[in-house]
């Protein structure tokens, strides 16, 4: 495994190294144990969008295995002002000893990979949010045991969450249901690539895809660079919330996970977040574990 780009390019396998390594880590962190794995290496963290825990988690992260991390805004680095990704990656691959970027575009990460000589961490594209679902994967087995026989239930946006969850739920063997709006469906390729290799059903019924659900996710109705189709969007997604009546027909010990922020009252009523809140804080903690089990498998 060269890079994160998006967890369809990793097999199985590597998923499982990288979560059993985010549990060992976890642990060796709350014991105190200390692995200054990464000494003297830098991480570059490319942010063309707002984040906090993606931000805070990896940035914190490289600092408890010991290296470093640099946040670069884009409106202050010359990428912001048109300088080719092309350059940006062959510059920045003679100083640095990985890069996180967050932006718009999955091509811009794919270029980045490509041109560069360094590992390169998908930090969520429009397409993709490979570290949240290593998270949420880490979270569920935490909280469940096993991921073979449950029923992993996405209600909202077919977008980066969507996406990814589907590829991650599906490689490690759980049945996975989605229901979105028309016209705010998954990528088309993932959902045919997720029904030939396992079970995988798309419906714009949250109460079909919610029936029998070990799991319920969602995620916001308007994503980063679409503040300005707010109001369509409530519209459109009007229906799509996880509330009590969803949480009925789910199993009776259904997970709520929220890769946040949220927007209560809209995607998720106030009381299911709070009778959930465990679950969901903890699954944000796990980004820091995940990503430091991502950082010493691409960097050591
Ligand atoms: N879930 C997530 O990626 O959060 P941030 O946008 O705060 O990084
Ligand atoms: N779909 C959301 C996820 C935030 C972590 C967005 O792209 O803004």
């Amino acid at each position: 495994m060269k890079h994160l780009l998006k967890l369809g390019d990793l097999t199985d396998k590597e998923i499982y190294h990288i979560l059993n390594l985010a549990d060992q880590l976890k642990f060796e962190r709350k014991h105190g144990i200390e692995h200054p794995i990464l000494k003297g290496k830098t991480l570059g963290m490319i942010f063309q969008k707002a984040s906090t825990r993606t931000r805070v988690s990896f940035e914190t992260g490289m600092y408890q295995l010991g290296g470093s991390a640099l946040f670069l805004s884009s409106n202050d680095l010359q990428i912001g002002r048109g300088e080719p990704v092309q350059d940006t990656a062959r510059v920045l691959s003679r100083y640095l000893d990985g890069i996180m970027i967050r932006t718009f575009e999955q091509q811009e990460v794919e270029d980045l990979a490509q041109y560069g000589s360094i590992p390169v961490i998908n930090g969520l594209t429009d397409y993709a949010h490979p570290c949240q679902v290593l998270a949420d994967l880490m979270t569920i087995r935490e909280r469940k045991g096993m991921f073979k026989g449950l029923k992993l239930c996405f209600i909202g946006d077919g977008n980066n969450m969507a996406n990814s969850l589907i590829v991650g739920g599906i490689k490690m063997g759980m049945a996975v249901s989605v229901a979105c709006p028309t016209g705010y469906l998954p990528d088309a390729e993932i959902c045919a690539w997720a029904k030939e290799n396992g079970d995988f059903t798309c419906t714009t019924s949250v109460l079909e895809a919610a029936e029998n659900a070990d799991v319920i996710y969602t995620d916001v109705w308007a994503s980063m660079g679409q503040e300005g189709e707010a109001a369509i969007r409530r519209a459109a997604f009007e229906g799509y919330q996880v509330n009590a009546e969803v949480m009925k027909v789910a199993k009776n010990d259904a997970m709520v996970l929220h890769c946040l922020p949220a927007h209560r009252g809209e995607e998720i009523t106030a009381d299911v977040f709070e009778a959930h809140a465990d679950e969901i804080f903890e699954e944000a903690e796990n980004r820091l574990h995940a990503q430091k089990a991502v950082l010493v498998t691409l960097m050591k």
